[in-house]
């Protein structure tokens, strides 16, 4: 099939990629000239595991192609919009300026003398969008369907995501005749990944985009949760990670999202539970989702308590005491920083006189020059040499792997917070250090 992506960000990106793998020929769309000119070249953007090799050996074929023309999109069959819904200045709801820009670019460029041309959203959006902008589209004068097909890709696994996906979801329009054209055209487009097994859930537009909010609140919910009870056991003595283990082998519960720590960030869990807050009100439902304030509350109140543990562990004395933090970015293998944990503690840390060195294997290039105020070296050993505390604040493999015998020869107090409970306390211990981990009591033996 032709198809086009519009907005080429970490979702769009790699859902134009997917479909050339999937064997259509695809056009991504964006407004920003650097991004799409290095898409063109073959160039991942950001990093993403998979995608450099998915954007080689397409755009090489003339497979996949990227653009600022909007003009190169009108031949498509289906469209999808996959650009951002960022929460907005001063407001916890989302900005929709960028989809509805979409939908305007679809509607003067789309070319549907051939018969009807899909637009299918992926974006995450509050509910009741579709139903807009299925009205826009039918007053376009153009045979234009809208479907809201959500995205559930986890950055660092996008394109396993994408191409193996848990679910697809297809939310479409009431009006039957038009709602199976959509879906036999989605079914076409998806037809590798349905082969394959792949659960498909059909539905109407609202369910389709609560789908993906719920999830993501769902999944806010159970980290939060978890580190309530991770508080918890520092009242208390307990050790949240066996608490998790405990839980998690409930399959009703199940073992993942259950990491206790300083709590999640990135581009979607936190704007998306807020932007669902803030929909809730404007429905008058408001009370459904308070919970998910005390969510977000207990998520933010993480980072309180690491900048208090780091205080503890030098003794309320920041000025001058050199922090090395290892990880920057929201969560391992991505370069994101939006909404990260780690550097919103290290701000912090920084602000209150500490001199922070930060390593992170991904981000270190755009954190040198969005924050020339933090040193950042390239390697491990530059950033812990003479500190008097190391924190772990993303987990990268490298950083988990650390042979704390080895390390303690290279700071200067050896202090550790494990602002993600992925080390071995005892380990740690009996190397000699002293380890502070978040909801975790010393081990018995
Ligand atoms: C999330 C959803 O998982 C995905 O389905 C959706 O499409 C987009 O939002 P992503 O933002 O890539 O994906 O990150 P995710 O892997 O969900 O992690 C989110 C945050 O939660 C990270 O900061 C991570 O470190 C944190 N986290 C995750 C925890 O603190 N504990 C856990 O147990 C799991």
């Amino acid at each position: 099939m032709r198809v086009s992506v519009i907005g080429c960000g970490y979702l769009g990106a790699v859902h134009a990629a997917c479909m050339a793998e999937l064997g259509h020929d695809v056009v991504g769309l964006d407004v920003d000239e650097a991004k799409i000119e290095k898409l063109a070249r073959g160039i991942a953007p950001f990093h993403e595991a998979g995608l450099p090799q998915l954007l080689e050996k397409h755009v090489g074929s003339g497979r996949l192609r990227f653009t600022t023309d909007a003009r190169e999109i009108a031949d498509a069959q289906i469209h999808f919009i996959g650009v951002g819904t960022p929460q907005r200045q001063g407001h916890l709801g989302a900005d929709m300026r960028y989809v509805d820009s979409a939908i305007e670019t679809i509607i003067e460029h789309a070319v549907t003398t051939d018969g009807p041309v899909l637009v299918s959203g992926k974006s995450t959006v509050p509910v009741g969008t579709a139903q807009r902008l299925a009205g826009r589209l039918d007053g376009s004068g153009k045979d234009l369907i809208l479907a809201w097909n959500p995205e559930f890709l986890r950055e660092g696994y996008a394109v396993k995501d994408t191409l193996h996906p848990d679910r697809i979801v297809y939310g479409l329009p009431e009006d039957r005749e038009r709602g199976e054209t959509a879906k036999a055209m989605l079914d076409e487009c998806y037809a590798t990944p349905l082969a394959e097994g792949t659960p498909l859930v059909v539905s109407n537009y609202p369910t389709a985009e609560l789908v993906k909010v719920a999830a993501n609140s769902f999944l806010a919910t159970k980290i939060s949760f978890i580190n309530a009870m991770a508080e918890l056991c520092d009242a208390t003595g307990g050790d949240v990670t066996r608490l998790a283990e405990a839980i998690g082998y409930d399959d009703r519960i199940g073992p993942k999202f259950l990491q206790a720590g300083i709590g999640f960030g990135g581009g979607c869990l936190p704007k998306d539970i807020r932007a669902f807050m803030a929909r809730a009100g404007e429905l008058g439902v408001d009370q459904a989702l308070t919970f998910l304030r005390e969510v977000d509350t207990i998520n933010l109140r993480r980072r309180d308590l690491a900048v208090e543990l780091a205080e503890n562990a030098l003794k309320d004395r920041l000025v001058g005491k050199k922090i090395a933090v290892l990880g920057i970015t929201f969560k391992p293998d991505t370069d994101d920083l939006r909404d990260s944990p780690a550097l919103d503690i290290a701000t912090r840390l920084w602000a209150r006189g500490a001199e922070l060195a930060v390593v992170d294997p991904a981000a270190g290039p755009e954190l040198r020059e969005r924050r020339p105020d933090l040193t950042v070296p390239e390697t491990v050993d530059e950033a812990v040499a003479g500190a008097d505390l190391v924190m772990i604040l993303t987990p990268w493999k490298e950083f988990v792997e650390l042979d704390p015998a080895v390390l303690i020869g290279k700071v200067g107090t050896p202090n550790i917070i494990d602002g993600r409970n992925v080390l071995d306390p005892k380990r740690w211990r009996d190397a000699g250090w002293n380890y502070y981990g978040m909801g975790r009591s010393e081990s018995i033996w």
